[in-house]
């Protein structure tokens, strides 16, 4: 049987909104209940198979953490802890970031991408990647050099929460068959 596990940070609660959305999406008692990064260790994400992580851009194109203004502790201490040589081969991620395209057009979604880059460098399959169409921004670091596709599901709550459902839905029956869901 497949375990998914979420994963998510957050400074003023939005991605904790979406990470809640894309559960109930999922609908599949397979899927554990979203947790915030701050609480867990490494083991807790070694638990499941399948991962999904989410992460909002903060800062400067940043990770949330303390380095970033943000309130708590987040994933940038999360990877300063325990990324350096954790080991994620055999496992399948998929990813979603939250950004902000009409404040931060020159880095939107970046840590989506800084994200991403670590935990394919870690090893894991990582699957899940998005269209980069329907959004307006001069430069992102979430985007796959070669497919021009955002690396994981985009979310703009600022500017496109309208879109936000319709996003979800779709990005869910893509991933559902390749998470064996
Ligand atoms: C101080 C600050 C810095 C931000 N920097 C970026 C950024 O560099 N790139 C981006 O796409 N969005 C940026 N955003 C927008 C947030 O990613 C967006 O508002 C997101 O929905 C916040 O998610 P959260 O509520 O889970 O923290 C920034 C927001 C704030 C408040």
């Amino acid at each position: 049987m497949t375990q998914v596990g979420i994963f998510f940070g957050t400074d003023t609660g939005n991605t904790r909104k979406v990470a809640k959305w894309i559960h109930k999406a999922l609908n599949d008692e397979q899927v554990a209940k979203p947790i915030n990064i701050n609480r867990v260790s490494l083991d807790d994400l070694m638990g499941y198979d399948v991962l999904i992580l989410g992460t909002p851009t903060l800062g400067d194109g940043e990770l949330p953490g303390l380095d970033a203004q943000a309130e708590t502790e987040s994933w940038q201490e999360f990877v300063d802890q325990h990324m350096d040589d954790a080991d994620f081969s055999g496992k399948k991620i998929a990813m979603f970031g939250l950004g902000d395209q009409m404040g931060y057009a020159d880095e939107f979604v970046d840590a989506l991408g800084e994200l991403y880059d670590i935990f394919a460098d870690a090893g894991a399959t990582m699957i899940g990647s998005w269209p980069s169409a329907g959004y307006e921004f001069t430069s992102s670091g979430a985007l796959d050099d070669e497919s021009k596709e955002f690396v994981g599901l985009v979310i703009d709550q600022d500017n496109q929460a309208d879109l936000t459902p319709e996003r979800i839905n779709q990005w869910v029956e893509q991933i559902k068959p390749e998470l064996g869901l």
